[in-house]
């Protein structure tokens, strides 16, 4: 493969040392090239704000003409490139064995620095394979420096997307508290236990929090201790080493050592079998994971993020979770609320799915009626996020370009009941008020029915609402339901 050009910045005022620098590296004018003298600071400086990626190495004269010089003209051109590398070439004037001078210079950003040779040695400029290797090595660094930053701004790209992707949506108050927790214990690094309903959106916390963190260049590994096999906990956990048992014919990482330095979440947390509790709060006490046929324990560091959608305190009362690894992991609790307590966020997310979900399955968004929008924000949504992100999903299958309130119930499905609120809600409509005596009948119809749909006869109906059989048949009649 060939190789690049080494393109070299020359800074130095006096000619006659230009013309020995030249000489000196002119038997590898194949690969060392210098591109641009200047004599200045100041027109070295503008012209890497012109064109910085032109050049890999900067060789310069500590004193020179003209202002900008020596460790702050360094500092300069070190902030416009960091990955460009500088050369210093000194006068012999400068003490030599003055190890002071020499870290001032490597502090202020020098790669390397030399004292020319006396003047009446005209060819050279300094020690010409040294010279020249050290134009290679610095090449060389330059180009590890430049390789890193490319990598590091694909990582930084992906990171972005992946936050893209797991936005959280809504602008609730508790939606927004909910984001300020996420920034506030992304920061650190303790513990968090994450509770909610199923679908409000757990995972997707534990995504924000992970990726905000200062170890989201490390794993995120998802631990789903409801799949888990009781048997198989602790090898998946913690892996064992070739040999271990009867079948181990070769070593299994553990998820734990695959988080090393990342961050764990052990989702539904509850369903974690007690013996596999205690392992867990081995790793947070000590740091420390035993792998099965290892005799020596090995450290991790990992950050724990838990999740449940039970009601963990009572598992805990019920001795069915530990107590101490309870304590551990709530060392920063968030709670993530059920859809139904901030309404306000419905109509944003399911505009915001309908955006989604149209560019993914490339069709145009359709518009939502209003009195259909009302349908969603008045739905109770058992389901949360996930069921609006289902339900939005099955509008955009209909391939309507408008959605009325038809389509919502159809789409809501099943899970649409004339609920009894919004029985109540028809009392309060202004454009149809009802008279004490309608209101009382009205709700006595519906009530008198809820009853007999659920009672096996009559009698038992009678009996549940406290009334005599004989009553109960004279009110039914009254009401026209016999
Ligand atoms: N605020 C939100 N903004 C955007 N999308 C959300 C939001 N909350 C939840 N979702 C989406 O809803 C779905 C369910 O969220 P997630 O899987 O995080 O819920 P969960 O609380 O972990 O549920 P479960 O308890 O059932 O595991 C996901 O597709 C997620 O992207
Ligand atoms: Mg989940």
């Amino acid at each position: 493969m060939e190789k690049k050009k080494i393109h070299v910045l020359l800074i130095e005022d006096e000619e006659y040392d230009v013309r020995r620098v030249r000489n000196t590296v002119k038997p590898f004018n194949e690969r060392i090239e210098i591109l641009n003298i200047v004599s200045d600071g100041k027109s070295a400086l503008a012209l890497l704000r012109n064109g910085k990626s032109n050049y890999d190495v900067v060789v310069m004269d500590f004193q020179i003409a003209g202002g900008e010089m020596g460790e702050v003209l360094i500092q300069k051109i070190k902030e416009l490139d960091h990955s460009l590398q500088i050369i210093v070439i000194t006068k012999m004037t400068i003490n030599i064995t003055d190890y002071n001078f020499a870290n001032r210079l490597i502090k202020a950003g020098a790669f390397w620095y030399c004292t020319k040779y006396p003047v009446d040695i005209e060819e050279y400029i300094y020690q010409p394979t040294d010279f020249v290797m050290s134009i290679f090595n610095a090449y060389e660094k330059c180009s590890l420096e430049r390789e890193r930053l490319k990598s590091n701004q694909k990582l930084i790209r992906n990171i972005e997307d992946i936050l893209i992707q797991k936005k959280i949506v809504g602008e609730s108050p508790s939606v927004q508290k909910l984001k300020e927790d996420i920034k506030k214990f992304a920061q650190s690094n303790v513990n968090t236990l994450i509770k909610g309903a199923s679908g409000t959106g757990k995972e997707l916390v534990a995504y924000n929090i992970h990726f905000n963190s200062q170890r989201k260049f490390e794993n995120f590994v998802i631990i789903n201790c409801g799949s888990l096999p009781n048997d198989l906990v602790e090898s998946e956990l913690f892996g064992y080493e070739k040999g271990a048992f009867t079948g181990a014919d070769r070593k299994k990482l553990g998820l734990f050592e695959i988080a090393n330095n990342g961050t764990v979440f052990l989702d539904e947390i509850t369903e974690l079998p007690l013996p596999a509790q205690v392992k867990i709060l081995r790793v947070i006490q000590d740091g420390e994971i035993e792998k099965i046929g290892r005799t020596e324990k090995l450290k991790v560091d990992v950050r724990i993020i838990a999740a449940t959608n039970r009601d963990i305190e009572e598992e805990v009362k019920a001795k069915r979770f530990r107590e101490d690894l309870y304590y551990r992991l709530n060392v920063l609790p968030i709670f993530v609320p059920d859809l139904k307590y901030r309404k306000e966020d419905i109509p944003v997310l399911a505009e915001h799915f309908m955006t989604s979900i149209s560019i993914d399955m490339v069709k145009d968004k359709p518009s939502v009626q209003n009195e259909a929008m009302k349908l969603l924000t008045d739905y109770d949504w058992p389901g949360n996020v996930r069921e609006l992100k289902n339900v939005v999903q099955r509008l955009l299958f209909s391939d309507e370009k408008i959605i009325t309130p038809p389509l919502v119930k159809y789409a809501l499905g099943i899970n649409w009941k004339e609920k009894d609120n919004n029985i109540i809600r028809e009392f309060f409509n202004s454009s149809k008020i009802l008279s004490l005596r309608e209101m009382e009948i009205y709700l006595r119809q519906k009530y008198f029915q809820f009853i007999r749909e659920n009672s096996e006869s009559d009698t038992e109906a009678a009996g549940k609402l406290g009334l005599a059989p004989s009553n109960y048949h004279r009110m039914a009649k009254e009401l026209g339901l016999k």
